[in-house]
């Protein structure tokens, strides 16, 4: 059987985290609150100031209100001093392209750790202030809403990991030979400024500079690489928009291949020790593209491929865009999950953490799929094999696929749990049996065309699919797979 990507998640570290949600919410309220009150009294003070969060039902600081960003330009200076964590320096410049939603006095960014040196807004110092993740920028002249403002924030410093509620690390992480930064869910703001939320989706440029003789890989293109002063810079732009939690950026010694998947340029970085084990699962990329392009619809973004760094650089493997990063060689299974992610997940990205299944549940589909594609077992005999408990080797993960309902994990350390993942599988396995094959796959394809590029939340998809099947299955009744298998308690009945 394929393996699943499951991080390890703690039961009881839930108790702690409700309470760490209360507080938060209460900060996020305090902290709008003085800025509030600052702006009143604010000579200059036109609009107000934009939310500190985004009301997140797992991450509420996280984001930010007023206005949405098109652009990011971060351009990074990394000083890696190896074998002496803590001792990477980044020296940062973040160009953000963003347009006002409102009259703004004032806005936040999500920036935790590291020192800000300056602030720009329209070429013009800008006053700002920090408390917790939030970089508070009140520009000289206000923004009008509508209005395209571009702020320049410049910063330094040795990034910090981020602990996740469920235990497992993000942000930036030293490698034996480099860093990788992933940003599920809540890194990416360790090392740049930002709208840190999967709702507001922007094009990047990411241009990084290390010591001559290390490579950086990032998402999108290689647009330029140039050498300077025993210093390598290498430019990667990416013109698809990207939400920032699959942002990357993977420095060391990495094998580079370059191919194709028909028209589809194929970018593969390989740590030298990996390439030995990865090479025959990385050569089935194009074959898994074109088939997950057969099932899901065409390719959304303008270039694929991996980023294979070594054992334990990471405790899990994420989907970053256009090329997933694993931490060795992956598997054929876990390969086929990282690139159905591009379609579920990278294009449709979830408007809230809750809406996490959307990601999951159809990446573990995917897997499912793949196997009944190539002479494995089929859908239903692997939806079987969980419902009965007998898809894993031991029972306790044979029950955990029971524990809450995908459409609504319990806490935030709960998002990657087996029922967001296996039992988000079996809820699209149950809308196949209802409304047939042939529409099934279609609805597949359809909804990450409709939503390519975009975001969705799982209500938006029970409408899409109840819109669907009206018109392609008018007998099928999908309200008690909603009911029973997307939001109910316990295990739903069989039939
Ligand atoms: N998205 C990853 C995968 O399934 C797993 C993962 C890594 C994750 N970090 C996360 C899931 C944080 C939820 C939250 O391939
Ligand atoms: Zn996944």
């Amino acid at each position: 059987m394929v393996s699943c990507p499951h991080r390890l998640s703690d039961v009881f570290r839930s108790v702690r985290l409700r309470s760490a949600a209360v507080v938060a919410l209460s900060l996020a309220l305090t902290l709008s609150a003085c800025t509030d009150d600052d702006t009143a009294r604010s000579p200059q003070g036109t609009g107000t100031p934009g939310a500190a969060g985004l009301r997140d039902p797992y991450f509420p600081k996280m984001g930010n209100g007023g206005y949405d960003v098109t652009h990011y330009a971060l351009t990074l200076d990394v000083d890696l001093e190896r074998n002496s964590d803590p001792g990477h320096h980044l020296a940062g410049t973040a160009v953000i392209t963003a347009r006002a939603t409102q009259n703004l006095s004032a806005f936040n960014l999500d920036l935790k750790g590291l020192d800000v040196e300056s602030v720009t807004v329209g070429g013009e110092a800008a006053r700002w202030k920090r408390a917790g993740q939030e970089l508070t920028v009140r520009p000289k002249a206000g923004v009008g809403e509508g209005e395209t403002f571009r702020t320049t924030v410049r910063y330094s410093g040795t990034p910090r990991i981020i602990t996740d509620p469920d235990g497992s690390q993000e942000g930036w992480l030293p490698t034996t030979d480099g860093a990788l930064a992933l940003g599920e869910p809540t890194g990416s703001m360790t090392w740049f400024p930002g709208n840190h939320h999967p709702s507001d989706k922007a094009t990047y440029d990411i241009t990084v500079t290390v010591p001559k003789g290390l490579r950086a890989v990032s998402n999108g293109e290689l647009r330029d690489e140039s050498a300077k002063d025993g210093r390598t810079t290498y430019a990667w732009r990416s013109t698809d928009p990207m939400a920032s939690y699959v942002v990357t950026v993977a420095i060391g010694t990495y094998e580079i291949r370059r191919t194709a998947a028909g028209k589809l340029p194929v970018y593969v970085a390989v740590d030298p020790a990996q390439v030995k084990d990865s090479r025959a699962v990385l050569d089935r990329i194009p074959e898994i593209m074109k088939w997950a392009e057969g099932r899901f619809g065409p390719y959304p973004f303008s270039s694929t491929g991996a980023i294979v760094d070594h054992p334990g650089a990471a405790g899990y493997a994420l989907e970053t865009q256009n090329r997933p990063v694993f931490p060795g060689a992956p598997d054929l299974g876990l390969l086929v999950h990282e690139l159905a992610h591009q379609w579920y997940g990278d294009s449709v990205t979830p408007k809230t953490w809750r809406d996490m299944w959307l990601n999951e549940g159809f990446a573990t589909y995917a897997e499912w799929l793949w196997q009944e594609d190539h002479g494995g077992d089929t859908a239903q005999e692997i939806f079987d094999a969980v419902y009965e408990g007998r898809h894993h080797a031991d029972a306790a993960s044979n029950e955990a696929v029971w524990a809450f309902p995908p459409a609504n994990p319990p806490s935030a350390d709960r998002i990657s749990d087996p029922p967001v993942y296996e039992r988000g599988a079996m809820v699209l396995h149950k809308i196949r049996q209802a409304i047939g094959d042939a529409p099934f796959f279609d609805l597949l394809r359809n909804w990450a065309t409709t939503h390519r590029h975009g975001n969705a939340n799982t209500a938006d998809f029970t409408a899409y699919a109840e819109k669907f099947a009206r018109r392609t299955s008018p007998d099928a009744d999908l309200a008690p797979i909603w009911k029973e298998w997307l939001y109910g308690e316990g295990k739903p009945p069989k039939a």
